[in-house]
């Protein structure tokens, strides 16, 4: 990218939300990816970056989280900031007081605010009541901290993201939701298998497949596991039952119980495909122990990358 066009693509990032992938230009997800990278390589040299200094970031969790908790917080504090944790049900939110009370409130103390939470619509809210940047740490729609992290994995493994194929085996939940947006906003080719009554949400297959159409990807529904994995370059799965679903946690291991990535199934993907999951892992059910541990897998490189993308994110929108 030019010199011009880094600085416009700084501009026109400061101060945004980001709440999904399906609002972010292919270029604009291209200059995270890559602010990631360049952030990574400064924090491994040890070289203090610190354009958040005096700046803080609310994270408001409604759902448990291990990495986006943690990442977060240290990315902040890397950049000079400092985060703020807040609970749900510690704040008066979770006494009834209205999104757009807190968002106001909040706007007056925060330069930022970080949210997990259920219903997608509590994001969409918060961030039109909020005068900061606001970002989607997780809903029950999406999950685009994740897939941005994970596209600047798949990146740094195969020098390159345009062309590649992911497969994505199971729920068709908020992970595979941002997945399939981010591969057709940056030109991969995906293919989806998941069983009947859990498919991935229409209006963000027909979104997906409009976007993909402009960058020469694709995206494929099918039943069947094999003809999803065939030749793929990434192999990716996640939880049958997400957070929130956990009471259908029997009737789900039944619907899945042919949609596990275990070696027999791995054997029709690339021989050098990348394993990836999102995290937390259930051992035994949607992925065998021998994949989720084997050679293939990147799952922790995947982890360590929220931090690199998230402070790309937080460095843009907040800096
Ligand atoms: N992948 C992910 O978001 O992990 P946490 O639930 O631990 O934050
Ligand atoms: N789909 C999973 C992702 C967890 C990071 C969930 O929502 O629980």
């Amino acid at each position: 990218m030019s010199e011009t066009l880094l600085q416009d693509m700084a501009a026109s990032l400061k101060g945004r939300d980001f709440l999904g992938l399906v609002d972010y230009k292919p270029e604009e997800i291209r200059y995270l990816i890559d602010l990631a990278i360049d952030l990574k390589k400064k924090q491994k040299a040890g070289d203090s970056h610190q354009p958040l200094k005096g700046k803080t970031l609310g994270m408001i969790f409604e759902k448990s989280s291990t990495r986006t908790r943690v990442s977060f917080e240290v990315g902040m504090y890397q950049l000079g900031g400092h985060a703020l944790f807040l609970s749900k049900n510690d704040l008066q939110l979770g006494r009834g007081e209205t999104i757009w009370d807190t968002a106001q409130t909040m706007s007056r103390y925060l330069d930022g605010i970080m949210i997990r939470t259920y219903a997608h619509r509590t994001v969409i809210d918060l961030a039109r009541g909020a005068t900061v940047p606001v970002i989607n740490g997780l809903t029950d729609r999406s999950h685009p901290c994740q897939a941005l992290a994970d596209y600047q994995t798949v990146l740094e493994k195969k020098g390159k993201l345009e062309g590649l194929k992911i497969a994505y085996i199971g729920d068709g939940n908020n992970m595979v939701h941002s997945l399939m947006m981010g591969a057709a906003k940056l030109g991969l080719h995906m293919a989806v298998a998941s069983p009947e009554g859990y498919d991935p949400d229409q209006e963000v297959v027909k979104n997906s497949r409009e976007n993909a159409a402009l960058t020469g990807g694709s995206l494929l529904l099918t039943r069947d596991p094999k003809e999803a994995i065939a030749d793929a370059d990434v192999v990716y799965t996640d939880v049958w039952a997400s957070m929130g679903f956990e009471a259908e946690q029997k009737e789900r291991e039944i619907a899945f119980a042919s949609y596990q990535v275990n070696e027999e199934l791995a054997r029709y993907a690339k021989k050098d495909y990348l394993f990836m999951h999102c995290l937390p892992a259930h051992r035994g059910e949607e992925v065998s122990e021998g994949v989720l541990e084997g050679p293939n897998s990147i799952i922790f490189d995947q982890a360590e990358n929220r931090l690199h993308a998230q402070k790309a994110v937080m460095a843009a929108l907040m800096g």
